[in-house]
C-alpha cells in the first residue's frame, strides 16, 4: 500500500480508502452486518488504513459498523466522516430528497450545515464512532441556505477543540471551495470521479492542485459498473438505487462494456482484474490523492486492495486515455 498526505494537514491516508456507504445498507438494498465487518477488517489487514463514512449512511449504521470493525485499532486508522445531510431534524434546512430508512419507513433527507447543527452532528458521530476525534470532517453537500463561512467557522472551532483534525468538503464547486478555504484551510475535496465520469478534471482538480488541497474521488468503480459484472438486463435487488441511476441505462451499460472489452487485455497483461485496473488508473491521475472505493464483502475488499500490486506503463495509460476520450454516455 502507499500513503499520501491530505493537502498540508499532516493527515496521511492510504491511496485506496474504504468507502463505507454501501455497508450502511441505505440505497444499496440492505447489507449483512457480519460481511460488512469482515470487508472492513480485511481491508485494514491489507494496508487500507483510511475509511470514509457519513452520518447519513444507513442513518448512523455505517458509522457504528466502522466503530465495531476498527475496535482497538483506532490509532492505526484514519476516519473520514461527513455532516450536513440530516434525517433527524424534519423540516429544517433545504430538501435534498425523499427516501425511506432501512426498515422502509419514509423520511426526508435535508441539507443542513448551520453551525449549531454541525456541532451537534459532530458529537453524535463521535459517539457512534466511539472515538474522541475525526481525522477529516467533510461537508457532504453544500447547503444553499447557510453561508459557507458560518459552517466553516463551526468546523474551525471543532478543530481548535481537538475533535476534528482537518476540514474537507464534498460536492462543492470551486467557488464554494474558495469561500470555505478562506475561513479554514481545506485538506481535501471529495467530488465524483471515475473513468466514465471525468467532469472534475475541468475545474475541481486544477483548483485543488493549485491550492494544495487533496482530491479524494468517490464512486471510482462507477458503483460497480466498471468491474465488468453489470451487463444489459442486470437485475438490481429491491432498494438498490442503481436501478434508476442514469449510468445504468441499458445503452450506457452496453457502451461501458464495449470499453471494458478493450481494457481487458491490458488488465490481463498484469494478471489484474478490471476493478484493479480501474483503481490503479484512478490513483495515478494527476491531483488524485486517494480513491474512495466501496466494498460489500471480503472478496471485493481483497480484490480492491490488490490494485496496488502492479503499475501501468506510459503507453498503456495513453491507450486507456485514448479509449476514454472516445466514449460519450447518455446521462
Ligand atoms: N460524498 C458523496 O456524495 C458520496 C457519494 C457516493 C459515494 N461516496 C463515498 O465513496 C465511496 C465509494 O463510492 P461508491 O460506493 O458509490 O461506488 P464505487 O466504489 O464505485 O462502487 C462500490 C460498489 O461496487 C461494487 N464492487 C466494489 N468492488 C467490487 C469488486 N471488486 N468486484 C465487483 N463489484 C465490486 C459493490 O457493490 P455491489 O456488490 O452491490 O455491486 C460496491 O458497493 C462510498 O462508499 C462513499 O464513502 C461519497
Amino acid at each position: 500500500m502507499e500513503y499520501r498526505e491530505l493537502g498540508t494537514s499532516g493527515v496521511k491516508v492510504s491511496v485506496v480508502t474504504f468507502g463505507a456507504w454501501a455497508i450502511g445498507g441505505w440505497m444499496w438494498g440492505g447489507q449483512d452486518e457480519e460481511q460488512a465487518i469482515r470487508a472492513l477488517q480485511t481491508a485494514m489487514e491489507l494496508g487500507i488504513t483510511t475509511i470514509d463514512t457519513a452520518a447519513v449512511y444507513g442513518f448512523g449504521a455505517s458509522e457504528e459498523l466502522v466503530a465495531k470493525a476498527v475496535g482497538k485499532n483506532r490509532d492505526r486508522v484514519q476516519i473520514l466522516t461527513k455532516y450536513g445531510l440530516r434525517w433527524d431534524r424534519p423540516g429544517e434546512g433545504t430538501l435534498r430528497f425523499d427516501t425511506t430508512d432501512n426498515e422502509g419507513r419514509p423520511l426526508q433527507v435535508m441539507r443542513n450545515s448551520r453551525p449549531d447543527s454541525v456541532i451537534e452532528e459532530c458529537e453524535r458521530s463521535l459517539r457512534r464512532l466511539r472515538t474522541d476525534h475525526i481525522d477529516l470532517y467533510q461537508c457532504h453537500w453544500p447547503d444553499p441556505t447557510t453561508p459557507i463561512a458560518e459552517t466553516m467557522g463551526a468546523v474551525e472551532m471543532l478543530i481548535r477543540q481537538g475533535k476534528v483534525r482537518a476540514a474537507g468538503v464534498s460536492n462543492y464547486t470551486t467557488a464554494q471551495m474558495a469561500e470555505a478555504h478562506a475561513v479554514v484551510p481545506l485538506a481535501a475535496s471529495q467530488p465524483p470521479f471515475s473513468m466514465v465520469n471525468r467532469a472534475a478534471e475541468k475545474d475541481i482538480l486544477p483548483w485543488c492542485i493549485e491550492h494544495k488541497v487533496a482530491v479524494i474521488p468517490y464512486s471510482p468503480l462507477q458503483r460497480g459498473l466498471l468491474t465488468g459484472k453489470i451487463t444489459p438486463g442486470y437485475q438490481f435487488g429491491p432498494g438498490d438505487h442503481r436501478a434508476s441511476n442514469p449510468f445504468f441505462k441499458p445503452d450506457n451499460i452496453r457502451k461501458v462494456n464495449a470499453l471494458l472489452d478493450e481494457l481487458r487485455p491490458i488488465a490481463a497483461a498484469h494478471k489484474a482484474t478490471l476493478a484493479q485496473l480501474v483503481i490503479q488508473w484512478t490513483i495515478r491521475r494527476p491531483g488524485i490523492t486517494s480513491a474512495l472505493v466501496g466494498a460489500r464483502n471480503e472478496r471485493q475488499a481483497t480484490e480492491n486492495a490488490g490494485a496496488l500490486n502492479f503499475a501501468l506503463d506510459a503507453e498503456e495509460t495513453a491507450r486507456i486515455d485514448e479509449l476514454l476520450d472516445g466514449l460519450t454516455l447518455d446521462l
